[in-house]
């Protein structure tokens, strides 16, 4: 197993630079990040348009999230749209570059350095993208990366050009491993694999009684986030965060976040990692493909020449084509709707954003460019369901919202 941890470490550091640590997930690599650089109470600008488990990392780190303006344009943070006075006021950023666009690296770089702040990367969507020709991931004082989307594998490293800082990551690490039975993570992922392929309903009664004996968890989704107490999480907060307080937010659908990852799977991500470049091209034509699709307004970056993560489609009626998807057992992940600024306004400071930015939550479509040819295939089938929200941003994101 030694071995292919530091095959993959050596991949990373000979694509990146600097030092590389294997890890169970992507989020453990940001909350080690934000423990090693960071203090309690440290204010942290990060995108209103990120995942529930990047924000409630965030917040088990004792950190402050201030959710910053979103650029209409890609998705992510605008910079430039950020006083001084706000600036002075943070301690650190953290990107998200949005299903593999990137962030504005170059901005965020010198405010950074203007002010004095810390720069992580959220390189988790992002493993094939550059700005300029220099990959995401070689930008900022530390890089997470998710084996688990790009790749499809559990895993997670952390990138960080500061090798002095290995000893004190590793001790971190060690720290907040945690090895969960057995049973339980397979038969959560059982669960996970038997509903999603046969549907809510279909998995073996015994097993969703274990769920519903609190072995696993129970949260039954509503819409694109994951219901939460906030009596429970101010109650963590209260009681000085830290993964353990914070387990059930964190790990929300990945039970073993922060397991050791066994041999078998360290073995196949390192087969997946060398194949990535041998397989990109593939991977491309699935981008272009959607791309060429005509549901991506003029404005919006996006760059031509990434294996995106998804490719964000936007459409009229979002959740009338997702129940359609669905049906045909076409599952559509990453979407982060409602932004995260009115799904937990009491735990975040925030920053005005323009309006037109709704339509990275409430339109966008984002498709997995490696299952492009059945999204295809299925659109095909009923192309009026399937409406461009049209060039002008604004005025899309002024119509009222239907229900789901
Ligand atoms: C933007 C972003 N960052 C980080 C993560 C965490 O990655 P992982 O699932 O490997 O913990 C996710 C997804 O969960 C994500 O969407």
């Amino acid at each position: 197993m030694g071995s292919n941890v530091e095959a993959i470490e050596e991949f990373f550091r000979r694509r990146y630079g600097g030092d590389a640590l294997v890890l169970p997930s992507g989020r453990l690599a940001l909350y080690i990040a934000f423990r090693e650089w960071l203090a309690p109470g440290d204010r942290i600008l990060m995108s209103p348009v990120d995942d529930d488990v990047v924000f409630f990392t965030v917040l088990a780190a004792g950190l402050v999230p201030v959710l910053g303006p979103i650029d209409p344009d890609t998705g992510n943070l605008d910079p430039k749209a950020i006083d001084d006075a706000t600036w002075s006021r943070l301690r650190a950023v953290l990107t998200t570059n949005l299903y593999g666009i990137p962030d504005a690296m170059e901005v965020l770089e010198e405010r950074c350095h203007r002010h004095g702040l810390i720069l992580f990367e959220d390189a988790c969507q992002a493993f094939d993208t550059r700005v300029d020709g220099k990959r995401i991931g070689t930008f900022g004082t530390a890089a997470a990366f998710s084996l688990g989307k790009h790749l499809e594998i559990p895993g997670g490293v952390l990138v960080f050009p500061d090798s002095s800082r290995r000893d004190s990551l590793q001790r971190r690490a060690r720290e907040a491993l945690r090895t969960r039975p057995h049973s339980a993570v397979t038969a959560y992922k059982a669960l996970t694999f038997l509903t999603a392929v046969g549907g809510p309903g279909w998995a073996p009664r015994w097993l969703g009684h274990l769920v519903g004996q609190g072995v696993l968890p129970s949260d039954r989704w509503r819409g694109h986030r994951m219901p939460y107490d906030e009596d429970a999480v101010r109650n963590a907060i209260a009681g000085g965060g830290g993964l353990d307080r914070f387990d059930h937010w964190v790990r929300m659908d990945d039970l073993p976040y922060r397991t050791p990852l066994p041999h078998v799977v360290l073995a196949a991500a390192l087969h997946r990692l060398e194949r990535f470049d041998e397989d990109r091209p593939r991977l491309l034509a699935g981008v272009q493909s959607l791309l060429d699709l005509g549901y991506i307004p003029p404005q919006i970056r996006i760059p031509r020449d990434t294996v995106l993560l998804r490719v964000p489609l936007f459409v009229e009626d979002r959740e009338r084509v997702l129940a359609q998807l669905a049906r045909r057992g076409h599952g559509i992940q990453c979407i982060y709707d409602p932004p995260l600024d009115e799904y937990a306004p009491a735990f975040a400071e925030q920053l005005p954003s323009p309006p037109s930015r709704r339509i990275w939550s409430r339109d966008v479509l984002p498709v997995n460019p490696r299952r492009a040819d059945r999204f295809l295939a299925l659109r095909q089938e009923t192309p009026s369901l399937f409406r461009p929200i049209g060039a002008d941003l604004s005025r899309a994101a002024s119509r009222p919202t239907r229900a789901a």
